[in-house]
């Protein structure tokens, strides 16, 4: 449970090896968040986040899981909760940037983007939440997206992704009141990391560190929504009603 000063103590990592996701887990582990679950696909960076994880000194394990496996998703979320048990904390860290380059002119690849993000991801949140549900209290962490907000012509793919994300973690929270389990929303902004590497920092650039404060800021609190930084919060504000013929020439 939740503890009286609201620590978590059971962490389960949808999309494991997330560098975001392991920002957060770095946050929370020496605060006695103990069980660390890191659900993804096996690879050496799953296997990295495994080793970080142990090295704060959490009982860490992997689970196999993928976010557009959605006719897996009921036996995923029934075994993992049957297997280690009630989860404090449930992080939606999986999803891709994709090229929008590409993505805009290959049918394929757009929906790929779009199932790692927001169909795939929205179904195991699906049957998380009921499990979730089910014991009566924990939180669900999503992390959305500053470009779910007003989808660019930049990167409008994987925009509509995180707005359908966020849409849905919006709802999610609202269909969850009064069970004891809560859903923060987070909206970061461009994050210095391994997802955007090699691209232009964008004014008000986060790094990942940032990013796990944050949520384990958010964890205590209970917080809705979360902006990082949170000034951000401000800037759409005013950027969500720019007129469309400015908006569509921001850069990437
Ligand atoms: N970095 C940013 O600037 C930024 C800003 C705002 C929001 N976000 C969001 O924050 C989240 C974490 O991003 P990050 O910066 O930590 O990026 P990251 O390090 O690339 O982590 C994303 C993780 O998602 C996993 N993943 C992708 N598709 C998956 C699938 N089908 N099934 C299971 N796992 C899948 C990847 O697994 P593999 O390791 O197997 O590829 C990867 O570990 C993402 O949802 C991202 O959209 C990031």
């Amino acid at each position: 449970m939740i503890n009286a000063v609201g620590r978590p103590q059971s962490i389960l990592v949808l999309g494991g090896a997330s560098e975001l996701a392991g920002a957060v887990v770095a946050r929370l582990v020496p605060e006695r968040c103990r069980t660390v679950v890191l659900a993804g696909r096996e690879g050496p960076r799953l296997d990295a986040a495994l080793e970080a994880a142990r090295a704060l000194g959490a009982e860490a394990t992997t689970v196999r899981f993928d976010a557009t496996d959605v006719s897996g998703h009921a036996d995923f979320a029934r075994d993992v909760f049957e297997h280690f048990g009630d989860f404090d904390v449930v992080l939606a860290a999986a999803g891709v940037l994709g090229d929008q380059q590409v993505d805009e002119h290959d049918p394929a690849s757009a929906a790929a983007v779009m199932a790692a993000n927001y169909t795939g991801l929205a179904s195991a949140l699906v049957a998380v939440a009921d499990r979730m549900r089910h014991q009566g209290h924990g939180r669900l962490v999503v992390l959305s997206s500053v470009a779910g907000l007003r989808a660019r012509r930049a990167n409008f793919i994987y925009g509509s992704s995180k707005a359908g994300l966020d849409a849905f973690a919006q709802g999610l929270g609202d269909a969850l009141v009064g069970s004891g389990v809560g859903v923060t929303i987070v909206r970061p902004g461009f994050v210095v990391g391994r997802m955007t590497e090699g691209m232009t920092p964008a004014p008000f650039a986060t790094t990942p560190e940032q990013v796990g404060e944050a949520v384990a800021r958010a964890i205590t609190t209970g917080a809705a929504v979360v902006y990082v930084p949170s000034v951000l919060r401000w800037v759409f504000l005013v950027m969500r009603h720019l007129p469309r013929a400015v908006w569509r020439r921001l850069p990437g």
